[in-house]
Protein backbone atom coordinates (compact mmCIF):
# COMPACT_ATOMS: atom_id res chain seq x y z
CA UNK A 1 0.00 0.00 0.00
CA UNK A 2 1.24 3.79 -0.32
CA UNK A 3 2.33 5.35 1.97
CA UNK A 4 0.76 8.51 1.43
CA UNK A 5 -2.56 9.86 0.48
CA UNK A 6 -3.13 12.63 -1.77
CA UNK A 7 -6.07 15.71 -1.17
CA UNK A 8 -6.87 17.70 -3.74
CA UNK A 9 -8.27 21.12 -2.94
CA UNK A 10 -9.22 23.78 -5.33
CA UNK A 11 -6.54 22.03 -7.95
CA UNK A 12 -3.81 22.16 -5.26
CA UNK A 13 -2.41 18.70 -4.08
CA UNK A 14 -1.28 17.62 -0.33
CA UNK A 15 0.32 14.45 0.56
CA UNK A 16 -0.17 13.28 3.99
CA UNK A 17 1.34 10.04 5.61
CA UNK A 18 -0.51 7.24 6.36
CA UNK A 19 0.53 5.34 9.40
CA UNK A 20 -0.39 1.61 9.52
CA UNK A 21 -1.30 -0.32 13.27
CA UNK A 22 0.01 -3.29 13.97
CA UNK A 23 -2.98 -4.87 13.25
CA UNK A 24 -2.99 -3.03 9.09
CA UNK A 25 -5.10 -0.50 10.14
CA UNK A 26 -4.78 2.40 8.49
CA UNK A 27 -4.63 5.71 9.31
CA UNK A 28 -4.31 9.38 7.68
CA UNK A 29 -2.03 11.78 9.44
CA UNK A 30 -3.44 14.75 9.02
CA UNK A 31 -2.05 16.69 11.79
CA UNK A 32 -0.01 18.78 8.87
CA UNK A 33 -3.71 19.72 7.20
CA UNK A 34 -4.79 23.29 8.78
CA UNK A 35 -1.17 24.54 8.26
CA UNK A 36 -0.35 23.27 4.98
CA UNK A 37 -3.65 24.42 3.66
CA UNK A 38 -3.83 27.47 5.29
CA UNK A 39 -7.02 27.09 7.38
CA UNK A 40 -8.83 23.89 6.50
CA UNK A 41 -9.69 21.68 9.26
CA UNK A 42 -11.52 18.23 8.69
CA UNK A 43 -15.27 17.82 9.95
CA UNK A 44 -16.75 14.33 11.70
CA UNK A 45 -19.35 14.85 14.02
CA UNK A 46 -19.51 12.15 16.84
CA UNK A 47 -15.67 11.42 15.44
CA UNK A 48 -17.18 8.35 13.55
CA UNK A 49 -13.48 8.27 11.43
CA UNK A 50 -11.34 10.29 13.82
CA UNK A 51 -8.19 8.30 15.59
CA UNK A 52 -7.90 10.64 18.55
CA UNK A 53 -4.84 9.03 19.45
CA UNK A 54 -1.94 6.07 19.25
CA UNK A 55 -2.67 3.73 21.83
CA UNK A 56 -1.37 0.30 22.60
CA UNK A 57 -3.96 -1.03 25.18
CA UNK A 58 -7.55 -2.55 23.51
CA UNK A 59 -7.82 -3.71 19.96
CA UNK A 60 -11.69 -3.87 18.35
CA UNK A 61 -12.52 -5.02 15.38
CA UNK A 62 -16.16 -4.47 14.73
CA UNK A 63 -16.56 -5.97 11.20
CA UNK A 64 -15.82 -9.35 12.93
CA UNK A 65 -16.83 -9.21 16.38
CA UNK A 66 -13.20 -9.39 17.90
CA UNK A 67 -11.72 -7.80 21.34
CA UNK A 68 -8.67 -8.34 22.93
CA UNK A 69 -6.71 -6.62 25.92
CA UNK A 70 -2.71 -6.28 25.15
CA UNK A 71 -3.33 -8.82 22.39
CA UNK A 72 -5.01 -11.38 24.50
CA UNK A 73 -8.66 -12.37 23.29
CA UNK A 74 -11.50 -11.41 25.41
CA UNK A 75 -12.93 -14.56 25.45
CA UNK A 76 -9.58 -15.92 26.82
CA UNK A 77 -9.11 -13.55 29.52
CA UNK A 78 -13.22 -14.18 30.88
CA UNK A 79 -12.38 -17.97 30.76
CA UNK A 80 -9.05 -18.08 32.83
CA UNK A 81 -8.03 -15.02 33.95
CA UNK A 82 -8.65 -13.08 37.33
CA UNK A 83 -10.04 -9.25 37.25
CA UNK A 84 -7.14 -8.47 39.43
CA UNK A 85 -4.40 -9.95 36.85
CA UNK A 86 -6.81 -8.19 33.43
CA UNK A 87 -6.60 -4.93 35.94
CA UNK A 88 -2.36 -5.07 35.58
CA UNK A 89 -2.34 -6.18 32.61
CA UNK A 90 -4.25 -3.15 31.09
CA UNK A 91 -2.67 -0.75 33.47
CA UNK A 92 0.84 -2.27 33.02
CA UNK A 93 1.10 -4.09 29.71
CA UNK A 94 1.57 -7.86 30.67
CA UNK A 95 0.19 -10.28 32.52
CA UNK A 96 1.00 -10.31 36.23
CA UNK A 97 3.56 -12.96 37.27
CA UNK A 98 1.54 -14.74 40.42
CA UNK A 99 4.42 -12.46 42.68
CA UNK A 100 3.36 -9.07 40.95
CA UNK A 101 -0.22 -9.91 41.40
CA UNK A 102 -0.35 -10.77 44.95
CA UNK A 103 2.06 -7.68 45.60
CA UNK A 104 -0.61 -5.46 43.57
CA UNK A 105 -3.36 -7.00 45.80
CA UNK A 106 -1.45 -6.32 48.95
CA UNK A 107 -0.70 -2.47 47.79
CA UNK A 108 -4.06 -2.45 46.84
CA UNK A 109 -6.01 -3.17 49.83
CA UNK A 110 -3.16 -1.06 52.02
CA UNK A 111 -5.12 1.65 50.09
CA UNK A 112 -8.50 0.12 50.54
CA UNK A 113 -9.31 2.85 53.78
CA UNK A 114 -11.60 6.30 53.20
CA UNK A 115 -11.20 9.19 54.84
CA UNK A 116 -14.19 9.28 57.79
CA UNK A 117 -14.74 12.76 56.38
CA UNK A 118 -15.92 11.32 53.08
CA UNK A 119 -18.98 10.35 55.00
CA UNK A 120 -20.31 13.22 55.42
CA UNK A 121 -20.64 13.78 52.03
CA UNK A 122 -21.97 10.98 51.53
CA UNK A 123 -24.37 12.00 54.55
CA UNK A 124 -25.76 15.04 52.39
CA UNK A 125 -26.59 13.26 49.17
CA UNK A 126 -30.83 12.55 49.57
CA UNK A 127 -31.27 8.60 49.74
CA UNK A 128 -33.30 9.31 46.07
CA UNK A 129 -29.97 10.59 44.73
CA UNK A 130 -28.64 7.83 41.66
CA UNK A 131 -25.54 5.69 42.78
CA UNK A 132 -23.66 6.68 40.14
CA UNK A 133 -24.19 11.29 40.67
CA UNK A 134 -22.71 9.87 44.22
CA UNK A 135 -20.33 7.88 43.02
CA UNK A 136 -18.98 10.44 40.54
CA UNK A 137 -19.11 12.77 43.09
CA UNK A 138 -16.90 11.19 45.72
CA UNK A 139 -14.42 10.26 43.41
CA UNK A 140 -14.18 13.81 42.72
CA UNK A 141 -13.82 14.12 46.16
CA UNK A 142 -10.71 12.31 46.58
CA UNK A 143 -8.99 14.70 44.95
CA UNK A 144 -9.72 16.84 47.94
CA UNK A 145 -8.62 14.29 50.72
CA UNK A 146 -5.12 13.42 48.00
CA UNK A 147 -4.15 16.86 47.04
CA UNK A 148 -0.80 16.18 46.28
CA UNK A 149 -0.53 15.96 42.60
CA UNK A 150 0.96 12.86 40.69
CA UNK A 151 4.20 13.17 39.66
CA UNK A 152 3.50 11.26 36.39
CA UNK A 153 7.69 11.17 35.43
CA UNK A 154 7.80 8.98 38.69
CA UNK A 155 6.88 5.27 38.20
CA UNK A 156 6.60 5.51 41.86
CA UNK A 157 4.29 8.00 42.12
CA UNK A 158 2.05 7.11 39.35
CA UNK A 159 1.94 3.51 40.67
CA UNK A 160 1.03 4.65 44.31
CA UNK A 161 -1.93 6.98 42.66
CA UNK A 162 -3.19 3.90 40.59
CA UNK A 163 -3.49 1.63 43.91
CA UNK A 164 -5.21 4.12 45.89
CA UNK A 165 -8.16 4.84 43.33
CA UNK A 166 -8.27 0.66 42.59
CA UNK A 167 -8.49 0.22 46.89
CA UNK A 168 -10.95 3.05 47.31
CA UNK A 169 -13.42 2.64 44.55
CA UNK A 170 -14.92 -0.40 45.84
CA UNK A 171 -15.28 1.38 48.89
CA UNK A 172 -17.28 4.10 47.43
CA UNK A 173 -19.43 2.08 44.64
CA UNK A 174 -20.15 0.20 48.13
CA UNK A 175 -21.38 2.92 50.41
CA UNK A 176 -23.29 4.20 47.33
CA UNK A 177 -25.10 1.14 47.65
CA UNK A 178 -25.25 0.61 51.01
CA UNK A 179 -26.34 4.44 51.78
CA UNK A 180 -29.65 3.74 49.08
CA UNK A 181 -30.41 0.75 51.19
CA UNK A 182 -30.06 2.54 54.76
CA UNK A 183 -27.67 -0.01 55.29
CA UNK A 184 -24.65 0.80 58.04
CA UNK A 185 -20.99 2.06 55.70
CA UNK A 186 -18.96 -0.86 55.94
CA UNK A 187 -15.47 -1.15 55.23
CA UNK A 188 -13.50 -4.20 53.57
CA UNK A 189 -12.11 -7.49 54.87
CA UNK A 190 -8.58 -7.51 53.72
CA UNK A 191 -8.50 -11.32 53.95
CA UNK A 192 -10.42 -11.89 51.10
CA UNK A 193 -10.26 -11.80 47.22
CA UNK A 194 -10.64 -8.12 45.35
CA UNK A 195 -14.54 -9.07 44.42
CA UNK A 196 -15.17 -11.34 47.46
CA UNK A 197 -14.92 -7.99 49.14
CA UNK A 198 -16.82 -6.03 46.74
CA UNK A 199 -19.46 -8.11 47.52
CA UNK A 200 -19.23 -8.75 51.24
CA UNK A 201 -19.03 -4.30 51.26
CA UNK A 202 -22.02 -4.29 49.38
CA UNK A 203 -24.41 -6.91 50.86
CA UNK A 204 -23.23 -7.71 54.71
CA UNK A 205 -25.91 -7.30 56.86
CA UNK A 206 -25.01 -5.79 60.29
CA UNK A 207 -26.28 -8.45 62.29
CA UNK A 208 -25.51 -11.38 60.09
CA UNK A 209 -22.22 -13.02 58.66
CA UNK A 210 -21.55 -12.42 55.35
CA UNK A 211 -21.35 -16.11 53.42
CA UNK A 212 -19.82 -15.97 50.36
CA UNK A 213 -21.17 -17.56 47.05
CA UNK A 214 -18.66 -18.78 44.67
CA UNK A 215 -21.51 -18.04 41.70
CA UNK A 216 -21.65 -15.11 42.23
CA UNK A 217 -17.79 -14.07 42.96
CA UNK A 218 -17.29 -15.51 39.74
CA UNK A 219 -19.86 -14.17 37.91
CA UNK A 220 -19.13 -10.83 39.09
CA UNK A 221 -15.51 -11.94 38.43
CA UNK A 222 -16.20 -12.10 34.92
CA UNK A 223 -18.34 -9.38 34.28
CA UNK A 224 -15.98 -6.97 35.33
CA UNK A 225 -13.31 -8.42 32.97
CA UNK A 226 -15.65 -7.83 30.27
CA UNK A 227 -16.20 -4.32 30.76
CA UNK A 228 -12.86 -3.62 31.68
CA UNK A 229 -11.35 -1.50 28.62
CA UNK A 230 -13.02 -1.26 25.43
CA UNK A 231 -10.61 1.73 23.49
CA UNK A 232 -11.57 5.06 22.58
CA UNK A 233 -15.13 4.96 23.48
CA UNK A 234 -17.63 8.51 25.14
CA UNK A 235 -16.09 8.09 28.47
CA UNK A 236 -12.40 6.80 28.33
CA UNK A 237 -12.33 9.55 25.76
CA UNK A 238 -13.60 12.18 28.23
CA UNK A 239 -10.48 10.73 31.03
CA UNK A 240 -8.15 11.10 28.37
CA UNK A 241 -9.47 14.44 27.28
CA UNK A 242 -9.85 15.68 30.90
CA UNK A 243 -6.42 14.36 31.78
CA UNK A 244 -4.89 15.65 28.96
CA UNK A 245 -5.11 19.03 30.59
CA UNK A 246 -2.90 17.90 33.24
CA UNK A 247 -5.75 17.25 35.30
CA UNK A 248 -5.24 14.51 38.59
CA UNK A 249 -6.25 10.59 37.78
CA UNK A 250 -9.15 11.15 40.04
CA UNK A 251 -10.77 14.26 38.60
CA UNK A 252 -10.36 12.64 35.13
CA UNK A 253 -11.77 9.24 36.26
CA UNK A 254 -15.15 11.31 37.98
CA UNK A 255 -15.91 12.57 34.82
CA UNK A 256 -15.41 9.39 32.99
CA UNK A 257 -18.16 8.16 35.27
CA UNK A 258 -20.29 11.41 34.70
CA UNK A 259 -20.05 10.22 30.68
CA UNK A 260 -20.75 6.86 31.80
CA UNK A 261 -23.79 7.37 33.03
CA UNK A 262 -25.63 8.05 29.94
CA UNK A 263 -28.22 5.95 28.39
CA UNK A 264 -26.36 5.42 24.92
CA UNK A 265 -23.30 4.52 26.97
CA UNK A 266 -22.73 2.81 30.25
CA UNK A 267 -26.31 3.76 31.19
CA UNK A 268 -28.09 1.73 28.50
CA UNK A 269 -27.71 -1.66 30.74
CA UNK A 270 -30.71 0.03 33.44
CA UNK A 271 -32.57 1.33 30.47
CA UNK A 272 -32.19 -2.34 29.45
CA UNK A 273 -33.78 -3.91 32.37
CA UNK A 274 -36.15 -1.25 33.12
CA UNK A 275 -37.46 -1.86 28.85
CA UNK A 276 -38.17 -5.45 29.62
CA UNK A 277 -39.39 -4.71 32.79
CA UNK A 278 -42.35 -2.34 30.59
CA UNK A 279 -43.08 -4.84 27.56
CA UNK A 280 -43.37 -7.32 30.60
CA UNK A 281 -45.55 -5.48 32.79
CA UNK A 282 -47.60 -4.98 29.08
CA UNK A 283 -48.32 -8.25 28.27
CA UNK A 284 -45.02 -9.25 26.73
CA UNK A 285 -45.70 -8.29 23.18
CA UNK A 286 -42.82 -7.52 21.99
CA UNK A 287 -44.03 -7.33 18.34
CA UNK A 288 -45.21 -4.13 19.38
CA UNK A 289 -41.71 -2.70 21.53
CA UNK A 290 -39.99 -3.63 18.12
CA UNK A 291 -42.28 -1.48 15.81
CA UNK A 292 -41.82 1.93 18.30
CA UNK A 293 -38.25 0.99 17.52
CA UNK A 294 -38.50 1.54 14.04
CA UNK A 295 -41.00 4.05 14.36
CA UNK A 296 -38.86 7.40 13.55
CA UNK A 297 -41.56 9.17 14.43
CA UNK A 298 -41.16 7.60 18.16
CA UNK A 299 -38.07 8.24 20.25
CA UNK A 300 -37.94 4.70 21.33
CA UNK A 301 -35.06 2.90 20.87
CA UNK A 302 -34.64 -0.78 21.62
CA UNK A 303 -31.66 -0.53 24.32
CA UNK A 304 -28.94 -3.49 24.62
CA UNK A 305 -28.80 -2.97 20.49
CA UNK A 306 -26.42 -1.38 18.37
CA UNK A 307 -23.35 -0.39 18.65
CA UNK A 308 -20.89 2.73 17.17
CA UNK A 309 -18.04 -0.22 16.11
CA UNK A 310 -19.76 -3.56 16.33
CA UNK A 311 -21.04 -3.69 12.75
CA UNK A 312 -21.70 -7.80 14.47
CA UNK A 313 -22.01 -9.62 17.52
CA UNK A 314 -20.81 -7.65 20.38
CA UNK A 315 -18.29 -10.44 21.39
CA UNK A 316 -19.21 -9.72 24.96
CA UNK A 317 -22.55 -10.11 24.78
CA UNK A 318 -22.12 -13.93 23.98
CA UNK A 319 -19.91 -14.31 26.76
CA UNK A 320 -22.80 -12.96 29.14
CA UNK A 321 -25.88 -14.43 27.45
CA UNK A 322 -23.92 -18.05 28.41
CA UNK A 323 -23.17 -16.76 31.83
CA UNK A 324 -26.73 -15.51 32.39
CA UNK A 325 -28.03 -18.70 31.42
CA UNK A 326 -25.33 -20.70 33.64
CA UNK A 327 -25.39 -18.41 36.51
CA UNK A 328 -29.14 -18.14 36.74
CA UNK A 329 -29.67 -22.11 36.47
CA UNK A 330 -27.14 -22.23 39.14
CA UNK A 331 -29.14 -19.50 41.66
CA UNK A 332 -31.86 -21.76 40.54
CA UNK A 333 -33.76 -18.27 39.35
CA UNK A 334 -36.39 -18.71 36.86
CA UNK A 335 -36.91 -15.29 35.23
CA UNK A 336 -39.39 -14.13 32.94
CA UNK A 337 -37.62 -11.02 31.86
CA UNK A 338 -34.40 -13.57 30.34
CA UNK A 339 -37.30 -15.29 27.79
CA UNK A 340 -38.30 -11.39 26.44
CA UNK A 341 -34.96 -10.73 26.37
CA UNK A 342 -34.07 -13.56 24.54
CA UNK A 343 -37.54 -13.14 22.61
CA UNK A 344 -36.44 -9.70 21.97
CA UNK A 345 -32.97 -10.91 20.53
CA UNK A 346 -34.90 -13.39 17.62
CA UNK A 347 -36.89 -10.82 16.41
CA UNK A 348 -34.24 -8.07 16.14
CA UNK A 349 -31.60 -10.77 14.38
CA UNK A 350 -34.57 -11.64 11.47
CA UNK A 351 -36.06 -8.30 11.30
CA UNK A 352 -34.51 -6.19 8.16
CA UNK A 353 -34.67 -2.90 9.58
CA UNK A 354 -32.26 -4.35 12.51
CA UNK A 355 -29.66 -6.73 9.96
CA UNK A 356 -29.40 -3.56 7.36
CA UNK A 357 -28.55 -1.17 10.16
CA UNK A 358 -26.17 -4.18 11.48
CA UNK A 359 -27.56 -3.62 15.28
CA UNK A 360 -26.65 -6.72 17.41
CA UNK A 361 -27.18 -7.11 21.11
CA UNK A 362 -24.33 -5.43 22.79
CA UNK A 363 -22.67 -5.95 26.25
CA UNK A 364 -25.37 -4.39 28.05
CA UNK A 365 -28.35 -6.60 26.78
CA UNK A 366 -27.64 -9.04 29.44
CA UNK A 367 -25.84 -7.67 31.81
CA UNK A 368 -28.69 -6.41 33.70
CA UNK A 369 -30.30 -10.11 33.95
CA UNK A 370 -26.97 -11.38 35.66
CA UNK A 371 -27.10 -8.34 37.86
CA UNK A 372 -30.52 -8.34 38.70
CA UNK A 373 -30.17 -12.14 39.82
CA UNK A 374 -27.65 -11.43 41.80
CA UNK A 375 -29.47 -9.19 43.79
CA UNK A 376 -28.11 -6.12 42.67
CA UNK A 377 -30.54 -3.18 42.36
CA UNK A 378 -31.38 -1.69 38.99
CA UNK A 379 -29.94 1.83 39.47
CA UNK A 380 -26.77 0.37 40.58
CA UNK A 381 -26.08 -1.63 37.29
CA UNK A 382 -23.82 1.16 35.46
CA UNK A 383 -22.27 1.19 39.09
CA UNK A 384 -21.26 -1.77 37.92
CA UNK A 385 -19.77 -0.90 34.73
CA UNK A 386 -18.07 1.89 36.19
CA UNK A 387 -16.19 -0.65 38.71
CA UNK A 388 -15.26 -3.04 35.79
CA UNK A 389 -13.74 -0.40 33.60
CA UNK A 390 -11.59 1.34 36.36
CA UNK A 391 -8.80 -0.07 35.47
CA UNK A 392 -9.24 0.89 31.36
CA UNK A 393 -9.47 4.31 32.39
CA UNK A 394 -6.37 3.93 34.37
CA UNK A 395 -4.64 2.43 31.99
CA UNK A 396 -5.42 5.01 28.99
CA UNK A 397 -5.20 7.75 31.30
CA UNK A 398 -1.68 6.62 31.57
CA UNK A 399 -1.04 5.96 28.47
CA UNK A 400 -1.47 9.44 27.44
CA UNK A 401 -0.01 10.85 30.27
CA UNK A 402 3.19 8.74 29.44
CA UNK A 403 3.06 9.17 25.60
CA UNK A 404 3.06 13.06 26.52
CA UNK A 405 0.07 13.97 23.99
CA UNK A 406 -1.11 17.55 23.79
CA UNK A 407 -4.17 18.75 25.53
CA UNK A 408 -7.50 17.74 23.88
CA UNK A 409 -8.48 20.62 21.85
CA UNK A 410 -11.11 20.15 18.98
CA UNK A 411 -11.56 22.59 16.19
CA UNK A 412 -15.33 23.96 14.90
CA UNK A 413 -16.71 25.33 11.59
CA UNK A 414 -17.96 28.23 12.85
CA UNK A 415 -21.44 29.11 11.28
CA UNK A 416 -23.58 31.48 13.52
CA UNK A 417 -23.71 35.24 13.07
CA UNK A 418 -20.96 37.41 11.21
CA UNK A 419 -19.53 40.34 12.61
CA UNK A 420 -22.85 42.81 13.76
CA UNK A 421 -22.61 46.13 15.59
CA UNK A 422 -23.97 46.21 19.28
CA UNK A 423 -27.30 47.66 19.66
CA UNK A 424 -27.99 49.13 23.24
CA UNK A 425 -30.55 47.82 25.87
CA UNK A 426 -33.22 50.56 25.02
CA UNK A 427 -32.92 50.21 21.54
CA UNK A 428 -33.80 46.27 21.36
N1 LIG B 1 -32.91 0.87 18.22
C1 LIG B 1 -33.46 1.31 17.05
N2 LIG B 1 -32.75 1.89 16.06
C2 LIG B 1 -31.44 2.04 16.26
C3 LIG B 1 -30.80 1.61 17.44
C4 LIG B 1 -31.58 1.00 18.43
N3 LIG B 1 -31.03 0.57 19.58
N4 LIG B 1 -29.48 1.89 17.37
C5 LIG B 1 -29.27 2.49 16.18
N5 LIG B 1 -30.47 2.56 15.50
C6 LIG B 1 -30.67 3.08 14.14
C7 LIG B 1 -30.63 4.60 14.12
O1 LIG B 1 -31.93 5.13 14.29
C8 LIG B 1 -30.07 4.85 12.74
O2 LIG B 1 -31.12 4.63 11.80
P1 LIG B 1 -31.17 5.48 10.43
O3 LIG B 1 -29.92 5.13 9.69
O4 LIG B 1 -32.42 5.04 9.76
O5 LIG B 1 -31.21 6.91 10.85
C9 LIG B 1 -29.06 3.71 12.55
O6 LIG B 1 -29.55 2.65 13.37
C10 LIG B 1 -27.63 4.06 12.97
O7 LIG B 1 -27.69 4.55 14.30
P2 LIG B 1 -26.76 5.69 14.91
O8 LIG B 1 -27.48 6.32 16.05
O9 LIG B 1 -26.29 6.59 13.80
O10 LIG B 1 -25.54 4.85 15.38
P3 LIG B 1 -24.44 5.34 16.40
O11 LIG B 1 -23.21 4.60 16.08
O12 LIG B 1 -24.37 6.83 16.43
O13 LIG B 1 -25.04 4.90 17.83
C11 LIG B 1 -25.54 3.64 19.75
C12 LIG B 1 -24.64 3.79 18.53
C13 LIG B 1 -25.00 2.56 20.68
C14 LIG B 1 -25.57 4.97 20.53
C15 LIG B 1 -26.98 3.27 19.29
O14 LIG B 1 -26.96 2.05 18.58
C16 LIG B 1 -27.98 3.21 20.42
O15 LIG B 1 -28.54 4.24 20.81
N6 LIG B 1 -28.23 1.99 21.03
C17 LIG B 1 -29.09 1.88 22.17
C18 LIG B 1 -28.33 2.27 23.45
C19 LIG B 1 -27.35 1.21 23.88
O16 LIG B 1 -27.66 0.03 23.93
N7 LIG B 1 -26.13 1.66 24.25
C20 LIG B 1 -25.08 0.78 24.75
C21 LIG B 1 -23.92 0.70 23.83
S1 LIG B 1 -22.77 -0.60 24.25
C22 LIG B 1 -22.12 -0.22 25.78
C23 LIG B 1 -21.44 1.10 25.87
O17 LIG B 1 -20.81 1.58 24.93
O18 LIG B 1 -21.49 1.68 26.92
Amino acid sequence: MSEKATLEVNGKKYDFPLKTGTENEVAMDISSLRSATEGIITLDSGYKNTGSCESAITFLDGEKGILRYRGYSIEELAEKADFLEVAFLLIFGELPTKAQRDKFHTDIKAQSVVDEDVKKILEAFPKSAHPMGVLSSLTSALTAFNPSSVNVNSEEDMYKAIVKIMGKFPVLVAWAHRKKQGLPLDYGDKSLGYVENILKMMFRQPNEEYVQNKILVDALDKLLILHADHEQNCSTSTVRIVGSSHAGLFASISAGISALWGPLHGGANQAVLEMLEAIKNDGGDTKKFMAKAKDKEDPFRLMGFGHRVYKNFDPRARIIKKAADEVLEDLGIDDPILDIAKGLEQEALKDSYFVDRMLYPNVDFYSGIIYRGMGIPTDMFTVMFALGRLPGWIAQWREMRLNKEPIGRPRQLYIGSTHRPFVEIDKR
